[in-house]
């Protein structure tokens, strides 16, 4: 066709005829593109009648324009159509075929892995919701006030040199230990309350297999009128039986850190030996874990608590040790070591 002409309408209406019929006979997937091509690709028929509407005589170009339009349609919607048959031929065809095997296994794809420090996280914040305590988030950069004033360490305490810090230019420090959320609890909340607050704390400190600059550790804090050990020892105990799926035996030792009056060390028997003695535990068949003790009352003012009418409980929980022993990490640096061999072994 060139051009306008009159009979532009039964030769438009071959065109798409023809088209119709090139559609329906299709029997591949291929065969049915290169229809589509012909028809209302770029320099299809159809696409090139749409392009002689300017040329049309202005009296008919708007019937000219609308044939066109309709045709066009219904030569998609015959596509669209003639596709779906054909697949579903295909499928069917598959289907059918008896020597396709629905049974081979598909391709493995790689899984990414939690991480174990998550997964003993998450294991802890559930043991301690379902107690009713909050978990709370805290920063990491901290103040001096509350990672060590506040705790009853002023600037001439020994205790200082016992946790290497890394000090910022501006006075601030990266937390060294998770206590440092304590008063901040206790300015948040009004008592009676108990929260978690897990998260990675900071000790400028030569690192080895058992000493890492970066590692995570859980605090835990119960403000109440009535607070005592048994009640320290009895949450300790139902947390570390939900972490390591088994009964296990705990033993209190005094334990000195400035914040807690008195202080323990809690210890738990050796999961490597069972308690009969290992080099994991030095053949004292007791593996130190967990310091807690009943808050100072120095502590309990910091936060603006009357050491009269509160008292509470706390413990600091080191997760990352408590990962190595769950799954016997043997080297704390395998932690954050980004290491995918290492987290596919969870
Ligand atoms: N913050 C201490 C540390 O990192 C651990 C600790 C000891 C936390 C006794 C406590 C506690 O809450 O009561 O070394």
């Amino acid at each position: 066709m060139t051009g306008a002409q009159p009979g532009w309408q039964g030769d438009a209406e071959a065109i798409a005829g023809k088209t119709m019929q090139a559609i329906a006979a299709a029997s591949t997937m291929e065969a049915l593109r290169q229809v589509e091509v012909r028809a209302v690709g770029r320099q299809g028929e159809i696409s090139l009648l749409m392009r002689q509407i300017p040329t049309i005589p202005p009296a008919e170009r708007k019937a000219f324009g609308q044939l066109v339009n309709r045709l066009q349609q219904e030569a998609e919607a015959a596509l669209a159509q003639r596709k779906e048959q054909l697949i579903q031929a295909l499928i069917d065809a598959e289907l059918a075929d008896d020597t396709f095997d629905v049974t081979l296994p598909g391709i493995a794809r790689p899984r990414g892995h939690v991480h174990p420090l998550a997964l003993v996280t998450d294991k802890v914040e559930s043991v301690f919701t379902s107690m009713g305590f909050h978990v709370l988030d805290y920063p990491e950069v901290e103040s001096e006030f509350n990672n060590f004033e506040a705790l009853n360490i002023p600037s001439w305490h020994p205790a200082r040199d016992m946790q290497d810090t890394f000090w910022l230019d501006d006075g601030h420090l990266l937390r060294t230990h998770t206590s440092s959320g304590q008063v901040r609890t206790m300015h948040q909340f009004a008592p009676p309350f108990r929260a978690i607050f897990p998260g990675k704390v900071f000790r400028y400190e030569a690192t080895d297999a058992s000493h890492e600059h970066t590692f995570h550790q859980v605090e835990g804090l119960m403000i109440d009128r009535h607070v005592s050990v048994a009640h320290l020892l009895d949450s300790m105990r139902t947390l570390l039986t939900a972490i390591l799926e088994r009964d296990v035996e705990i033993r209190l030792r005094p334990g000195y850190f400035p914040f807690v009056e008195p202080g323990f060390e809690l210890d738990i028997s050796c999961q490597v030996c069972g308690g009969k003695g290992c080099p994991v535990c030095k053949q004292s068949g007791w593996l130190e874990l967990l310091p807690c003790g009943l808050v100072h009352p120095q502590v309990l003012r910091a936060g603006g608590l009357d050491p009269a009418e509160w008292q509470g409980w706390a413990f600091g929980l080191g997760l990352s040790r408590l990962v190595m022993m769950r799954y016997g990490v043997p080297d704390v640096r395998l932690l954050l070591s980004g290491d995918a061999r290492f987290l596919s072994a969870f």
